[in-house]
């Protein structure tokens, strides 16, 4: 299906960030939810693995690289149709890094003060008395004006993300409606989608599922590993037989993101009746299993081939720029940046 850019459409934006290992967080709050979005008709979907982003928290050059390729096996293993949708790896539009730049120039640095990833290592540092500024690199700070060009490169208007990331998607407008009272109006105003439901998903130790908490269960481990995992969910001491609270329980909050409404009604009872939580366990590892067996096994292929995941990248970074290079030409003459001796066209 040809990807229709006329300026009025709809069009869906998300990235992932690529440093480590794809969690179930990552797949309930914003991978799975984007791919359904992108089976609607009449919508063009960008997405793509935002390794400039990954820069920030990593600089060991092998994992940057490979886990580019494990995410890029995840979102296709995981159903992701490249022909319907814009998939591509931020490196490869430099328009990017150069809308990021611009951005940056009328960023106010009041409001990055605000941003909770650069807020988080200042409170680190307060708590632990160092220099407040230590270990604080411009690139986290800045971070959200990066995301900000993501977004905004592609005229997104929605971006599916987990709660987490709604303040970056406020920042974005902030930013865009600056440029647009600058500059005229050159971008739509991006808005956030976050499925209430299950937007932020519990790790092993009932805190949000976080690579940066190492509490985590990634998406394609083997059977076994998987059960493994699910067994180290942090439960309490209730005995079999013995009500159990569903909403306080991480093992709940888990299979509420898998379940079925009719599965979900059943595990309610069942922890009204006092299921074991060995039992609870038991049925949760089934119940993911079912839906992440086939897609483990793609992943698998897909990993042995580097070439052909290369190649829909490549198709993507030509689709996306498409859009980028005349996008970017019109902001750049709108900014003054232009040829000397041209009279600026509108
Ligand atoms: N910061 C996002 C995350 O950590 C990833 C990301 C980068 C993103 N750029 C984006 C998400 C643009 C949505 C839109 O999850």
């Amino acid at each position: 299906m040809a990807i229709k850019l006329d300026n009025d459409q709809e069009r869906i934006l998300t990235g992932i960030t690529t440093t480590g290992t794809p969690h179930l967080g990552n797949y309930v709050g914003a991978i799975r939810p984007a791919i359904n979005a992108s089976k609607t008709e009449g919508v063009a979907s960008y997405f793509f693995l935002a390794d400039f982003h990954a820069l920030i928290k990593c600089q060991d050059p092998k994992v940057v690289h490979e886990s580019t390729k494990e995410i890029a096996a995840t979102w296709l293993a995981l159903g992701l149709d490249p022909s319907n949708v814009v998939f591509y790896r931020q490196s490869d539009i430099p328009e990017i890094p150069q809308l990021s730049w611009y951005l940056t120039c009328i960023a106010p640095k009041g409001l990055m003060n605000r941003a909770h990833a650069y807020k988080d290592a200042l409170q680190k540092n307060i708590d632990t008395g160092e220099d407040n500024d230590f270990g604080i690199a411009m690139g986290l700070f800045s971070y959200p004006v990066l995301m900000a060009a993501d977004i905004l490169m592609f005229n997104a208007t929605k971006v599916p993300v987990g709660k987490d990331q709604i303040q970056h998607i406020e920042m974005a407008r902030d930013i865009a409606q600056r440029f647009n009272y600058l500059y005229g109006k050159k971008f739509s105003m991006p808005e956030a989608v976050v499925d209430d439901q299950i937007s932020v998903l519990q790790g092993l130790d009932g805190r949000k599922m976080s690579k940066s908490y190492g509490n985590t269960i990634p998406l394609f481990l083997t059977e076994k590993q998987l059960k493994k995992h699910i067994n180290k969910i942090k439960t309490n001491l209730l005995e079999p037989g013995e009500p159990k609270d569903a909403e306080t329980s991480t093992v709940f909050q888990l299979w509420k993101a898998f379940a079925s409404q009719e599965q979900l009604a059943y595990m309610h009872k069942e922890f009204l009746k006092g299921i074991s939580w060995g039992d609870a366990k038991k049925q949760l590892f089934e119940l993911i299993n079912d839906e992440l067996k086939e897609p483990r096994n793609r992943y698998n292929k897909l990993l042995e081939s580097p070439d052909y995941i290369e190649s829909i990248l490549s198709e993507g970074a030509i689709k996306a720029r498409e859009y980028s290079v005349p996008f970017l030409e019109k902001i750049n003459k709108s900014i003054g940046l232009y040829p000397l001796g041209i009279k600026k066209p509108d």
